[in-house]
């Protein structure tokens, strides 16, 4: 199988295209190296990919249309798997363009590229950050999301609004999947779990908002992504539902589309999880308690009944397990020591995609400063 991956560099793109690559499959990832994070946390990632010859990086932005059509035409996908996007909720407070940019101009050229390419599935990523306000738990995909909390989660939705349309018009079976707050090793930065580990090491204080009164349903990155490698190949099929007994698909009446969450549906709540942090830290955190922030949901809690329904799994690792994981690989990371190739090949050289775009923050931003425990 061939799959066109886009935001292979990134945290979850790297850990899909590992999994992808390690049962045989190739890959092309696309990717733009955007610097708002460490580039070169992004660069160790590919180059990581590229030591296995099936695994082909392209830099670029989504922005360039021309250089996007013409890398996912020379892939010839079976699967396109859409995961490039300007992440992060609070981030799209202080830089609402980036998402406009990213997420609604970059998946808009992906979706006209998809339609000219006769694939498979397209599977697109989205967030739980779409369920905003929703009130009633536990999350199910047939629930309303009229109600963004940040321009992250209403540029997602818009994403899932476009990948809709696109299915319904140019009849490309669809699968828009909600992501709940993913951690592991080679995670991002700009997300609580890394800034909290980095902070405690220095002996710094963490900034604990909501009053640590939030709850997350923490999805481990392993569980994600074989979740997501099972879903592209339950293709969806217009006017053919699956049928089980806890819920209803979410399968559109009128395009092969669905909308699946991929979380195990048990949250934790902000201090139990610190707490574990400090436990296999050895340390205790120093926690500055503060207000909720804008944009904050109090709790996202999956229903995973359809990912089962449709796959026969669930994500499992509890947060002991895969904070444990995420401390093991961060020491490893601090210490230079963790084995990266060094593998000549293009995305190494600094790309001229970079170029393109002015940097949208700075490229180190303060540990202590905001953390993102919302979806992404
Ligand atoms: N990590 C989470 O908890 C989480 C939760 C919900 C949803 N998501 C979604 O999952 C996807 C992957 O997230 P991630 O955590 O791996 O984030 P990430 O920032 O680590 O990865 C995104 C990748 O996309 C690339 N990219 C961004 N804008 C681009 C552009 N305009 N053109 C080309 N490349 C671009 C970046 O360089 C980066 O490598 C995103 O769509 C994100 O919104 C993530």
């Amino acid at each position: 199988m061939r799959y066109f991956v886009t935001g292979t560099a990134g945290f979850i793109g790297f850990h899909l295209a590992r999994l992808l690559l390690s049962r045989g499959a190739s890959v092309v990832g696309y990717d733009g190296l955007t610097p708002y994070y460490d580039v070169s946390l992004k660069e160790r990632r590919h180059a990581i990919l590229s030591e296995n010859p099936r695994f082909r990086p392209v830099i670029g932005l989504l922005e360039d249309a021309g250089r996007l059509r013409q890398a996912a035409g020379d892939a010839a996908p079976d699967v396109v798997i859409h995961l490039a996007a300007q992440a992060g909720v609070r981030y799209s407070l202080e830089n609402p363009r980036a998402y406009i940019d990213s997420n609604l101009i970059g998946s808009f050229n992906l979706l006209e590229v998809v339609r000219e390419l006769d694939v498979r599935h397209l599977i697109v990523a989205s967030t739980s950050s779409v369920y905003g306000a929703n009130a009633k738990i536990p999350f199910t995909e047939t629930d309303g999301t009229d109600e963004p909390m940040t321009l992250y989660a209403a540029s997602k939705k818009a994403v899932e609004a476009m990948a809709h349309a696109y299915s319904h018009l140019h009849d490309v079976p669809t699968t828009v999947v909600r992501f709940f707050t993913v951690y592991g090793p080679w995670g991002r930065p700009d997300m609580a779990l890394f800034k909290f580990v980095s902070a405690a090491l220095k002996g710094e204080a963490i900034d604990v908002y909501g009053e640590g009164r939030m709850e997350r349903d923490f999805t481990y990155v392993d569980d994600l992504v074989e979740a997501m490698v099972r879903l592209a190949d339950v293709v969806p099929v217009k006017g053919q539902p699956v049928v089980f007994d806890r819920g209803r698909d979410s399968l559109s009446p009128i395009a092969p589309f669905r909308i699946v969450n991929i979380g195990g549906g048990a949250p934790v709540g902000l201090l139990p999880f610190i707490d574990t942090i400090g436990r296999h830290l050895g340390v205790q955190l120093v926690r500055r308690m503060l207000p909720m922030q804008p944009g904050d949901v109090p709790r996202t809690f999956a229903s995973p009944d359809l990912l089962a329904a449709l796959t026969g799994y669930v994500p499992q690792t509890r947060v002991d397990t895969g904070v444990r994981a995420f401390i093991d690989w961060f020491r490893e990371y601090q210490s230079g020591s963790e084995p990266v190739a060094r593998s000549a090949n293009a995305s190494l050289r600094r790309p001229a995609a970079r170029s393109l775009r002015k940097p949208k923050a700075p490229v180190s931003r303060p540990v202590g400063a905001v953390a993102d425990i919302d979806a992404a």
